[in-house]
């Protein structure tokens, strides 16, 4: 009877300690580092050896709306190759106006959710004016920190950053923040301009390379590579899934 106890005490241990210690974050010490020389579009401060770029203010949204924008980045055959379920529930995080969820926004359906999330209110504003016009109500505006996207927790089965996570003032507390967003099983998506592609128009600091942000998601281990997709012209689609 003491031998079967213990064994169920050992049992319900097992059940309810958290995930095994591989598991754990390993955030890099010091986690981030301030350089005096850097390129002039980052703000000098880098995370695991790379710069942080500028956030894109609002005042450049139109740019995001350019209309030769489907014709350099096929934006229909990113959202396409992502194989969007109807129902499913998806942020888009660095939403920007819009462009990217209004597409996600058509796969999902009216049953899903699309939360659009920003760090500015004015890019909130357009997004929703933008929803509007395209006649989507499934788009829920949420103004994050630069820290925290505020998603309910366990709550996406998809998050995607187009253009976005290079931006990041503080990466690492941002993806952490996304994963505890998101339900287990679920995916992070980084679309970014390819770094090891010289002819891509686009200033350095925000572009990265496979390998690069392979290497800041060994901070994550809750996290595992699912697939590199490497169809569109100008970007890598990275996806992560959550263990
Ligand atoms: C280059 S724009 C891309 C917008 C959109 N994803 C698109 O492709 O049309 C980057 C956006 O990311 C947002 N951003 C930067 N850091 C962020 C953060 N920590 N949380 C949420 N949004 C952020 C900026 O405000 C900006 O609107």
């Amino acid at each position: 009877m003491i031998l079967h106890r213990s064994l169920l005490a050992f049992l319900a241990l097992a059940l309810i300690a958290p995930a095994s210690a591989d598991d754990a974050p390993k955030p890099p010490t010091p986690l981030y580092e301030t350089r005096a020389e850097h390129d002039g579009n980052g703000i000098g401060k880098f995370f695991m050896g790379r710069e942080i770029a500028h956030v894109m203010g609002h005042q450049a949204a139109d740019w995001l709306e350019r209309p030769q924008r489907e014709a350099e980045e096929r934006t229909d055959q990113l959202v396409d190759s992502l194989k969007f379920r109807e129902g499913e529930v998806v942020a888009d995080v660095g939403c920007g106006s819009g462009f990217i969820s209004r597409k996600i926004a058509r796969k999902i359906g009216p049953t899903g959710i699309m939360y659009g999330v920003e760090i500015q209110q004015e890019m909130l504003d357009r997004l929703m004016t933008n929803m509007k016009k395209f006649d989507i109500a499934t788009v829920k505006p949420v103004l994050g920190t630069t820290t925290d996207p505020k998603l309910p927790a366990a709550s996406c089965d998809t998050m995607i950053m187009v253009d976005v996570y290079h931006e990041f003032d503080f990466p690492y507390e941002m993806i952490q923040n996304m994963i505890a967003g998101l339900k287990s099983g679920g995916r992070i998506v980084f679309v970014e301009y390819r770094k090891e592609d010289p002819t891509v128009p686009i200033k350095e600091v925000h572009k990265m390379s496979v390998v690069q942000i392979k290497k800041e998601m060994t901070a994550h281990p809750q996290l595992e590579f699912a697939e590199l997709i490497p169809t569109l012209p100008r970007q890598h689609i990275i996806v992560f899934k959550k263990k």
